[in-house]
């Protein structure tokens, strides 16, 4: 991985000056210092002094990096190996893969439309989707969100099933640790998000990304438009090539992007709109986007949402008789449909463009 180290995002600051005059002519966008964001370490063992630090990150824009997660950098290197693999593959041998009605398998180019006001076409990245596998046998295993996974063929690719389930596993392991923190850093039990209601059977989606191109803002080119994640938790790994921009303050009239720096070894996590809607707006799920600078990117996020029918409504501890629920509560389920509707051609659509 070609990621900056610690030391060298304090040092790459420096560019900021330059940044703020660039944007004194800027229209569109104000361009673009790194984001400082907190790191969380996994393995320390004052849980509530983690708490404390990852509360500040969710207030300010629920992005922060986590540290000694436990995913080795062999497994890592591993999934980054295989997904390249993947789509280095021609492009008939990906489409035998393409995804289904259960969002499972392979999305080519332009497949995902995350921001349709500022983009004139889907965003620069295929990808592939790998979710929950819920075997036949049990009684849930029909649901949208459960079901099986669809594989590439394993002549053609031995190994790679296996790569990303373990992946998989490891980062669902990280995030149930993560949730533990969100759960204390909420005042509430340090088991209540991942109990068996809640992340007993989580909507848990490995998804590869390989980014082409150069974006061009003015012209509404993206890799990946600007939007925020539908979930609880996502981590993301990425080969260390720049790209992922945050902006803090969506409502703001200049917008002010910032590019959040990849650090060797650690792991990007953000919150998303669940997380945002349990915790009536305390915690941020924050706009996001990846801008191409014509280096070939490749990037596996990782997204967490609880079990199905899990209802997502304003937590205990964050209400009160002057801070009613802003949000009407939804469950899991309906609420990931409704959103994956929004930003992702129609499966039908594929079908009629095929024929
Ligand atoms: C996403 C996302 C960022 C990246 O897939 O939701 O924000 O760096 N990805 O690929
Ligand atoms: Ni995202």
């Amino acid at each position: 991985m070609k990621g900056s180290n610690a030391k060298d995002i304090l040092v790459n600051n420096s560019n900021k000056e330059m940044s703020e005059m660039q944007t004194k002519n800027q229209v569109v966008d104000s361009i673009i210092q790194e984001s400082l964001l907190t790191c969380i370490d996994l393995a320390n063992s004052d849980l509530h002094q983690s708490a404390l630090l990852l509360k500040k990150a969710c207030l300010d824009s629920g992005f922060f990096y986590v540290i000694n997660h436990g995913i080795s950098k062999e497994v890592t290197d591993k999934a980054f190996e295989q997904s390249k693999k993947f789509f280095a593959l021609p492009s008939e041998e990906k489409m035998k893969v393409l995804k289904n009605e259960k969002h499972r398998g392979y999305t080519p180019l332009y497949d995902q439309i995350p921001d349709p006001e500022n983009q004139v076409q889907g965003d620069h990245k295929e990808g592939y989707y790998i979710g929950s596998e819920v075997p036949r046998d049990d009684p849930q295993w029909d649901r949208p969100f459960y079901g099986l996974n669809t594989w590439p063929n394993p002549d053609v690719l031995p190994g790679w099933r296996e790569t990303m389930e373990e992946y998989h596993q490891e980062a669902l392991r990280v995030c149930k640790a993560i949730a533990k923190l969100l759960a204390l850093s909420l005042d509430l039990d340090a088991d209540y998000f991942d109990s068996p209601e809640m992340l007993g059977k989580p909507i848990s989606t490995l998804r590869l990304l390989h980014y082409e191109g150069i974006s061009d803002p003015s012209k509404g080119i993206y890799g990946t438009g600007a939007h925020s994640d539908y979930g609880m938790i996502t981590l993301l790994a990425t080969d260390g090539v720049m790209g992922l921009q945050i902006c803090k303050d969506r409502n703001a009239k200049l917008q002010k992007w910032e590019y959040v720096p990849s650090i060797e070894g650690a792991i990007v996590v953000n919150l998303g709109d669940m997380m945002e809607r349990w915790s009536n707006g305390l915690f941020r799920s924050t706009l996001h986007r990846v801008i191409l600078n014509g280096q070939t990117r490749y990037s596996i996020p990782f997204f967490v949402e609880p079990n199905h029918d899990c209802i997502i409504e304003c937590l205990p501890t964050c209400q009160s008789e002057n801070n009613l629920p802003k949000y009407p509560a939804i469950k899991c389920s309906a609420y990931l449909t409704q959103r994956y509707e929004e930003s992702h051609l129609k499966f039908s659509s594929y079908k009629n463009k095929l024929e």
